[in-house]
């Protein structure tokens, strides 16, 4: 199974989320992806009622409160109401543009868990880590903060997206991305004690560069930002891939 979740980030209107659902039921989907979509809030309702038996519906950040005075928040807690799948947890826009660190991605792993929704991890290294070979270290101490002490005994996922792939149309080589994708879940594996976590790479992917960049073995699927804003894009991603009966 590979798995292909969307993200769409502070883009939509209602108009455009009904043209969407509608779109997105036009389409065949192929047999062994599961789709998910990390949409604002606002959507989430409507979009669960339309389209929760074709694809998980989830949301793109979290509360690291469980409640109080924290004004503009929305906690897990929350989110059951309406039956959320899943939460992006820790995306780099989060951590560069709002300021969010491990120790903060840590607490909403938690909270996360808690609610029974399920955590999308996200890690990864800026240009400038890159170009001073620093990738794996920055990989390794991000899961290893932001997992830190925590019960992982529910399901996860992990979505490595290197900070300087992301809407820039940059990707790293299908190898650095198996590379990489490897080197996390060992370290899954021996830091953290985890197996069989499922991670996704994230970073300006599209229906034309999906086969060839999603193909390592240890790569389960992609995170995608632009090209999940059009249903059948977004859907094309995961027929194009290698191996899926469509
Ligand atoms: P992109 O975004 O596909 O537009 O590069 C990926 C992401 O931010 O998850």
């Amino acid at each position: 199974m590979k798995y292909i979740f969307g993200n769409w980030k502070e883009n939509h209107t209602m108009n455009d989320v009904l043209s969407y659902i509608k779109e997105f039921k036009k389409q065949k989907l192929p047999l062994d992806v599961c789709y998910g979509l990390a949409v604002p809030y606002l959507y989430l309702q409507k979009m669960n009622q339309k389209l929760s038996k074709k694809c998980k519906i989830g949301v793109q950040n979290v509360s690291f409160s469980e409640k109080g005075e924290f004004t503009g928040e929305i906690s897990a807690k929350m989110l059951t109401d309406f039956s959320c799948d899943f939460s992006l947890v820790g995306h780099s826009e989060r951590r560069q543009k709002f300021k969010e660190t491990n120790e903060e991605i840590n607490k909403k792993i938690e909270m996360c868990f808690n609610n029974g929704i399920m955590p999308i991890l996200c890690v990864g290294e800026t240009k400038e880590e890159k170009e001073e070979g620093k990738t794996k270290k920055v990989l390794k101490t991000q899961l290893t903060k932001c997992l830190k002490d925590i019960n992982l005994s529910k399901q996860f996922m992990v979505a490595y997206e290197p900070v300087w792939a992301i809407g820039t149309g940059l990707t790293p080589t299908p190898k650095e991305i198996e590379d990489n994708i490897a080197y996390i879940k060992k370290v899954l594996e021996e830091n953290i004690k985890k197996v069989g976590v499922c991670v996704l790479y994230g970073g300006s992917v599209n229906p034309q560069n999906a086969k060839e960049l999603l193909n390592g073995k240890s790569v389960d699927g992609a995170l995608v930002g632009g090209a999940s804003l059009n249903a059948k894009k977004f859907i094309d991603i995961g027929k194009n891939l290698a191996n899926v009966r469509r």
